[in-house]
């Protein structure tokens, strides 16, 4: 092996550039500003200014079409936006890439299209940059190794790295793709309704992993329409109508039914004085 980018780990090949520590305390991981979206007459974001932190958790709340989506796909890079800027790690951009968000930091976890259904689990944490051992040899007790060691951490049960994703439980596989994740360099993990389709126990799993992402010190963006799960987990809460961000609160300066207020248009007159706590 002669060209390696990354320091650390210097036997994986395909590593991307480490996206480097966290910003100091207090520093959002990103920022977005007056980023704007349309789809032909259809205005999914219009003027969209967001701080995502790391340490919290954020939740994305809204109704169908709110376009929370939309804002996920501009910051993983998938979509450009029209107007508006993104600011990450001192630098200011007008839209991203997929390859350039993973380089920053930015993983969204899917929970199905991520991983390879055949292959074992430490395999799927390890996909594409696996560790070699004397250049060409995958280095599979390696793999297994640190798989066991990172699923650990998360507090992720799996019977055995050697299993095949394709006999895990929805939450195990939802572990499986935080793990890959956090193996990309993930610094901001974003997850898109993570416990749909899921029973009460996996979802209660699940919400304790995001939970505790955030208090590894991730910067988390999470969209649920279960706003029972979004107040277990969230440490702040955004709320999205018609392409605007009508509210930025703390869990704790809101409640459910002022954010069933928000979210379907009823409350506007309701407040709890929460307009100024509003960090922004
Ligand atoms: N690729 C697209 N082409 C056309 N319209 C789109 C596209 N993606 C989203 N939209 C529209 O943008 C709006 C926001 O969508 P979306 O971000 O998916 O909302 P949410 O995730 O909150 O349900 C909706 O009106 C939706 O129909
Ligand atoms: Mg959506």
């Amino acid at each position: 092996m002669t060209t390696v980018s990354s320091p650390e780990k210097s036997s994986h090949h395909g590593e991307k550039k480490n996206p480097g520590p966290f910003p100091p305390k207090g520093l959002p991981f990103i920022r977005l500003q007056n980023i704007k979206k349309r789809f032909g007459p259809v205005i999914a974001l219009d003027g969209i200014d967001l701080a995502i932190y790391p340490g919290e958790v954020t939740a994305l709340v809204g109704d169908n079409g709110a376009g929370k989506s939309t804002l996920i796909k501009i910051i993983s890079g998938v979509l450009k936006p029209d107007e508006g800027e993104l600011s990450l790690n001192g630098k200011v951009y007008k839209h991203l890439t997929p390859s350039r968000a993973i380089e920053l930091g930015i993983s969204t976890v899917y929970q199905d299209l991520a991983l390879v259904d055949c292959l074992d689990v430490a395999s799927n944490i390890f996909l594409g940059r696996e560790p070699l051992k004397a250049a060409f040899f995958v280095d599979k007790k390696r793999m297994n190794k640190e798989s066991e060691e990172l699923l650990r951490r998360l507090n992720v049960s799996i019977p055995s790295v050697t299993t095949p994703v394709e006999f895990l439980s929805g939450g195990q596989r939802q572990g499986v793709a935080v793990a890959r994740s956090i193996k990309l360099q993930g610094r901001m993990l974003i997850f898109d309704e993570p416990t749909a389709a899921m029973g009460v126990s996996e979802s209660a799993k699940v919400l304790e992993l995001i939970r505790s992402l955030g208090d590894e010190g991730f910067a988390v963006l999470v969209i649920s329409h279960n706003l029972h799960h979004v107040f277990a987990i969230a440490d702040r809460i955004c709320v999205l109508r018609n392409g605007r961000l009508i509210k930025n609160i703390r869990k704790e300066d809101t409640d459910l039914e002022e954010v069933v207020g928000f979210i379907v248009d009823s409350n506007q007159g309701r407040s709890k004085g929460t307009e100024a706590k509003t960090r922004q």
